[in-house]
C-alpha cells in the first residue's frame, strides 16, 4: 500500500493540478456512458474520483467496483469546472466539491461482499440490523461526527480538571456492592469459592476514600454499570464524569463542575451557558411535578385543592379528605382536543397511577364539558387560579397520594408540550435542583430511603432534626438539571462517623450489617476524613443533548438493547460446563 497524501475531505479548489493519493471506502459508483464516477469516503468526507478509459487498466478495475470495497486511488486534481451548457459543476453539498480527481492508478485494498445496508441507508434501516452489523452503521457521517464529539467532551473535560488540580485515579472494577440503589451485576470468583465481586455502581465510596487518603481532587471519566432495565436514556453500563473534592461546600463543587460544562458547550457548540439558576426541590415538585422539571414551557401546576375542597363533587372532596390533594394545568388552545384525544389522556397517565384524568374547557368565560357540572360553584376563582382563557383545557390530577399528583401531571405536562409542538428547538433550561429531602419514606418497603445515596450529608442546621424528625432533614445534594434531563447529581458527604452511623441507621441498616458492608468506610471515617463532596455527570447523556438525539444508544460505539444484548457479539451467551465449574457455579434455570 502506497502513503496517502490526503483525507478524502480535505482538496480544494487550491489543489488542482496537483497528485493525490486517497484511500477509503465506494460509497457509491456510477457509469456515465463509459466514465466511472466513485464517491470515495472515509471518516472525513467524500471526495469524487473519475476514471476515464484512457486511463485503461485503472478503468478495467475500477469496472468491478462495489459499495464498500475499500480502494485506494491515485490521481491527478481536475476543478469540477462547468458542463456544455456552461453551468457549473461543482457540488455545493460537498466540501471537496469544487475537485475530483482523475484516477490514474487503483489498487484494491479489499472487497466487500454486498452488505447488508450501505452507510447512505442506514436512516431507513431498522434498528437491529444496525446494531448486528454496527461497524457499517458507524462508518456513516453522523455516527462519526457522534463519536468525535464524545471524544471532543472527554478531551475538554480532562484539561478543565486538569488545569484545576485533579487527578485522574482508577478504581476497581471488581469491587464489593456500593449501595446506588440499583441491582449489581455480580462476577463469580475462581479464587475464593462461593464469593462475589460486585461491578461498581459507581466509585462512590473510592472516590470518598481518596478524600481521606488525602488526593484533595479526583477525577474520572468512568464505566459504571447497573442491572436494570435499559430506557431511552438509560443503559445498563454507562459512561460518568466523576469528581470529588475536599475541604468544600456545596457552592464549590457546584461552580467548578459548573465551569466544566460551560467550556464543553463552548467549544462545541459555540455557546455560552448563563449563571445556571437554583431551584428548591419543594419547588419544583410543587410547581412541576418533577425533581427534574424542564422549564422550556410552562404549564405549571396549579395547587387548587381549597377550591375543590368546596364542592360536592366526590373524586375531588374525597381525595383531599383522604389527605390528598387536587391540582390543575392549562393547556392553552387545549379545548381543540377531542372527547376521544382526552380520553386516551386519560387512559395513558393510568401508568404512573392516576385513577383517571378529569377535564373540563373554557368556553365563553365559563368552564364546559367534562367534569364541569360537577364544579359549578367554583367556577369562576378556578377560571381565575388558572388564569384561563376561552379555548384552554384544565386538566386535574387527583389522588390521596400527593406523589401520584406530581408524577401524574409532571409526566402529563411534557407529553402535552411535545405533542402540541410547545418546546422550540435549540432551547437550554439548565437548573440546579437543590435542597433535597434527605431521606423519603417509602410506604412499600416500610421504611425511609435515602434520595441520594446514604453518604450524602444532611444540612448543617437540621443535624439536630436526625432524632427528631427525620423526614424534615434536607441534605447538602444537588442535581444539574438540562431540559427536563438530569444531567449529574452529587452531593457533600458525610465525614463523621457518628452521624454515618446514624444515617445508616435511619436507613435500616443495623450496626452489624452496616460493619459487614461499610466497614472500610467507617474505618477510613475514623482516620481523619476530611469534609468533602463531589458529583457525577452522565457523559453520555451530556453527549445525547450536545447531538440532539433522544436514544442514548446513537451515543455508544457498542450498545445495548432494550433486552440488555449486544446484537454484534451476541453476548450475553451460554458458557462451557467447564467454565462454569472453574467458578463454581451450578445453573439452577426455570424449565423452558
Ligand atoms: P447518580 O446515580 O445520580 O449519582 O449518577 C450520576 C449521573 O449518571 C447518569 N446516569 C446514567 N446514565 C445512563 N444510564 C444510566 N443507567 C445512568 N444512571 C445514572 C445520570 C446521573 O445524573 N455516585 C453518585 C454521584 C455522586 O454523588 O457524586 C452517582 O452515581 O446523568
Amino acid at each position: 500500500m502506497k502513503k496517502r497524501t490526503h483525507n478524502c475531505g480535505a482538496l480544494r479548489e487550491e489543489h488542482v493540478d496537483q497528485t493525490a493519493c486517497l484511500a477509503g471506502w465506494v460509497n457509491n459508483y456510477r457509469d456515465h456512458g463509459g466514465v466511472i464516477f466513485i464517491d470515495l469516503r472515509d471518516r472525513a468526507g467524500i471526495t469524487q474520483i473519475v476514471f476515464h478509459p484512457d486511463f485503461a487498466e485503472a478503468h478495467a478495475l475500477a469496472d468491478k467496483l462495489r459499495n464498500e470495497d475499500v480502494i485506494q486511488v491515485t490521481g491527478k486534481i481536475l476543478a469540477r469546472g462547468t458542463d456544455d451548457k456552461g453551468k457549473s459543476l461543482t457540488n455545493p453539498k460537498l466540501s471537496t466539491g469544487a475537485i475530483e480527481i482523475q484516477a490514474e492508478q487503483l489498487e484494491i485494498l479489499n472487497k466487500s461482499q454486498t452488505p447488508p445496508f450501505t452507510p447512505d441507508e442506514a436512516d431507513r434501516t431498522g434498528e437491529e440490523i444496525r446494531l448486528r452489523y454496527r461497524y457499517i452503521d458507524l462508518r456513516r457521517p453522523k455516527m462519526q461526527e457522534t463519536l468525535r464529539i464524545r471524544s471532543r467532551v472527554t478531551k475538554v473535560m480532562r484539561d478543565y480538571f486538569a488545569e484545576n488540580e485533579f487527578l485522574e485515579i482508577e478504581t476497581p472494577f471488581l469491587c464489593r456492592s456500593t449501595p446506588e440503589g440499583a441491582r449489581d451485576f455480580l462476577v463469580p470468583s475462581r479464587l475464593q469459592p462461593g464469593e462475589f465481586y460486585a461491578l461498581p455502581q459507581s466509585p462512590q465510596l473510592f472516590k470518598q476514600i481518596l478524600m481521606v487518603a488525602g488526593c484533595e481532587r479526583y477525577l474520572q471519566i468512568v464505566r459504571c454499570f447497573r442491572d436494570e432495565d435499559p430506557r431511552a436514556d438509560r443503559q445498563a453500563e454507562f459512561t460518568q464524569i466523576d469528581l470529588e473534592m475536599s475541604f468544600v461546600t456545596c457552592e464549590d463543587v457546584m461552580q467548578m463542575s459548573e465551569g466544566s460544562i460551560r467550556a464543553v458547550w463552548k467549544d462545541i457548540l459555540d455557546i455560552d451557558v448563563p449563571k445556571i439558576r437554583r431551584m428548591t426541590y419543594a419547588e419544583a415538585m410543587d410547581r412541576f411535578g418533577s425533581d427534574r422539571p424542564d422549564l422550556r414551557f410552562g404549564l405549571e401546576l396549579v395547587d387548587v385543592s381549597d377550591l375543590a375542597s368546596k364542592t360536592e363533587f366526590k373524586v375531588f372532596n374525597g381525595a383531599i379528605e383522604a389527605g390528598g390533594v387536587v391540582k390543575a394545568i392549562r393547556i392553552p388552545g387545549g379545548a381543540k382536543m377531542s372527547r376521544k384525544e382526552t380520553d386516551a389522556l386519560a387512559q395513558w397517565v393510568k401508568q404512573f397511577g392516576a385513577g383517571g384524568l378529569p377535564v373540563c374547557k373554557v368556553d365563553d368565560g365559563k368552564l364546559a364539558t367534562g367534569v364541569s357540572k360537577f364544579v359549578t360553584e367554583i367556577a369562576d376563582d378556578l377560571i381565575k387560579r388558572m388564569e384561563a382563557e376561552d379555548g384552554d383545557l384544565i386538566c386535574f390530577g387527583v389522588d390521596a397520594k400527593p406523589a401520584t399528583v406530581a408524577r401524574v401531571l409532571g409526566e402529563l405536562r411534557v407529553k402535552l408540550a411535545h405533542d402540541l409542538g410547545m418546546i422550540k428547538p435549540d432551547q437550554w433550561e439548565w437548573v440546579w435542583i437543590v435542597d433535597f429531602p434527605m431521606i423519603e419514606w417509602s410506604p412499600e418497603q416500610k421504611r425511609w430511603d435515602s434520595l441520594h445515596h446514604p453518604f450524602t450529608a444532611p444540612n448543617d442546621e437540621d443535624i439536630d432534626k436526625l432524632d427528631s424528625d427525620p423526614g424534615a432533614v434536607n441534605s447538602q445534594a444537588y442535581d444539574l438539571v438540562l431540559n427536563g434531563s438530569e444531567l449529574g447529581g452529587g452531593s457533600i458527604r458525610i465525614h463523621s462517623m457518628d452521624v454515618q452511623e446514624k444515617v445508616f441507621g435511619l436507613l435500616g441498616i443495623t450496626p452489624e450489617a452496616a460493619q459487614v458492608k461499610f466497614g472500610f468506610l467507617l474505618d477510613a471515617l475514623k482516620f481523619g476524613a476530611p469534609p468533602h463532596g463531589g458529583i457525577a455527570f452522565g457523559l453520555d447523556r451530556l453527549v445525547m443533548h450536545l447531538t440532539g438525539t433522544t436514544n442514548i444508544r446513537d451515543v455508544i460505539a457498542f450498545p445495548k438493547t432494550q433486552t440488555g444484548v449486544d446484537l454484534m457479539t451476541q453476548a450475553p451467551s451460554a458458557v462451557d460446563q467447564a467454565q462454569l465449574k472453574e467458578i463454581h457455579v451450578r445453573l439452577d434455570l426455570p424449565a423452558k
